[in-house]
């Protein structure tokens, strides 16, 4: 039975920081950021949207109600988790009235928590074909102003159903993975933004692929020459051409038939977007499907998933004919397209001073997205809904 991924959906912010307005304040060359790093925008969300309004709005386009009557499990992926107790998850469960006899789970572990969901619920799938489940892996990335960490940053929600035989794409049997107890990255807690040593994390991270390439082939996995498109976690969109580098090296007579174009694809999203640490490798795979104009049928897929601290995963998948028809193109890009530049005091201000920290706060309206963080009531988040009328409100003032 083919067991994996059954659709896809994207939801970012609706405003942005362009990395060449962060150069020029760092009295930088632009061009480190966007070729040294491959990075344009940042995506930057709203003192009224977080990682619940995201993975919220991300999921609902997803959620026919067959698909919600047959959801028996849901795993919210963050490293930007909003309560220490109460999974984020379920404040997405109750906004998108998905039924009750259903269990919701919050994973953690950096980048690489939607991977260990994904690979778990494809267990489940495999022994119950009946259920579906839903992931969401919902991040802000965020470092201290003014670090070398602060252009890499970013926001996004990324939602996808696990199913038997789905229609985007199957998942591989093989995979192989790799962990190492490293500081490359990590955030104490109290602390709204992570601590990163960052030359150090990327030595991490190739060691760590190398090492889960390894394990992969070992388990029965695919040949390189086998695995024509390639998706990285990308932390910053050139990683991915640090990664790819290093594959090649690792089997140099196989990889000398790989060309760039075997990734290119799975950057243009991420380009725009910025890390969004747990939803980062699918976006890359998203923007992969979406962007690559080549009908990519019964085409296998190797993915890199990267969480530091650290755990690496290689696994892979086959697309399933037809999925063309499955994927939300148009959406996801005019969502990319629509978007606003803000300017620095407004970036630093929504992005470093967080109004949803306070005990008792009622948030101003900023987000037109569906979802929204409506207030903070004695440490308790209020979501709701945004209506037309409310939109149309915004509009006028
Ligand atoms: P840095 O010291 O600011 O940058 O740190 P650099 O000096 O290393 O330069 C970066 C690149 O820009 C270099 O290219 C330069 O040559 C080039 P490379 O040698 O790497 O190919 N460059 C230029 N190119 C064109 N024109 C110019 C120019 N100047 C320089 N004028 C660093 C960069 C990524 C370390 C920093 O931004 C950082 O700490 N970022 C955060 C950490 C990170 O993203 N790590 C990635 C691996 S770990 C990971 O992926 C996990 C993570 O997602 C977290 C999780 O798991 O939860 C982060």
């Amino acid at each position: 039975m083919n067991v994996g991924i059954d659709s896809i959906s994207l939801c970012v912010p609706e405003s942005f920081y362009p990395l060449t307005d962060l150069a020029e304040k760092h009295g930088i060359d632009p061009n480190k950021y966007l070729y040294g790093l491959g990075q344009e925008k940042m995506s930057v969300p709203s003192p009224d949207e977080d990682i619940v309004t995201l993975a919220a709005g991300a999921a609902n386009p997803i959620l026919t109600d067959d698909v919600r009557a047959s959801i028996s499990t849901v795993i919210l992926a963050t490293e930007s988790g909003i309560d220490q107790s109460k999974s984020a998850g379920l404040f997405v469960h109750g906004l998108l009235g998905i039924k009750s006899n259903c269990r919701v789970i919050e994973f953690k572990q950096a980048c690489y928590g939607a991977t260990a969901a994904l690979q778990m619920a494809t267990d489940m799938v495999r022994q119950r074909p009946d259920e579906k489940i839903l992931i969401i892996a919902s991040d802000i990335a965020r470092y201290e102003q003014d670090s070398l960490g602060e252009c890499t940053q970013g926001a996004g929600a990324l939602a996808m159903v696990i199913s038997a035989n789905p229609r985007l794409l199957n998942l591989h049997h093989a995979h192989g993975t790799h962990s190492f107890d490293v500081m490359d990255f990590w955030r104490p807690n109290g602390h709204k933004a992570a601590q990163v040593d960052g030359h150090l994390s990327i030595e991490v991270y190739l060691e760590s692929m190398r090492q889960a390439w390894s394990n992969y082939k070992d388990n029965g996995g695919h040949q390189l020459s086998e695995l024509p498109w390639l998706c990285f976690h990308q932390p910053f969109t050139k990683m991915s051409k640090k990664a790819f580098t290093a594959l090649k090296e690792s089997e140099p007579q196989q990889g000398a038939e790989l060309t760039d174009l075997s990734y290119e694809h799975s950057l243009l999203y991420g380009r725009q977007i910025g890390n969004t640490y747990t939803a980062s490798l699918y976006i890359g795979l998203l923007s992969l499907l979406e962007n690559n104009p080549q009908d990519l049928t019964e085409q296998n897929i190797g993915l890199f998933s990267y969480g530091s601290g650290s755990v690496g995963e290689f696994f892979s998948a086959q697309v399933v004919p037809g999925y063309r028809q499955h994927l939300r193109v148009k959406e996801h890009q005019e969502m990319l397209s629509n978007r606003q530049a803000l300017s620095h005091e407004k970036y630093t201000s929504w992005f470093y001073q967080s109004l949803a920290d306070h005990e008792n706060q009622v948030m101003p309206k900023f987000s037109n997205r569906e979802f929204r963080l409506e207030k903070v009531d004695g440490f308790r988040r209020v979501y709701g809904v945004n209506t037309p009328e409310s939109n149309e409100l915004k509009k006028v003032s």
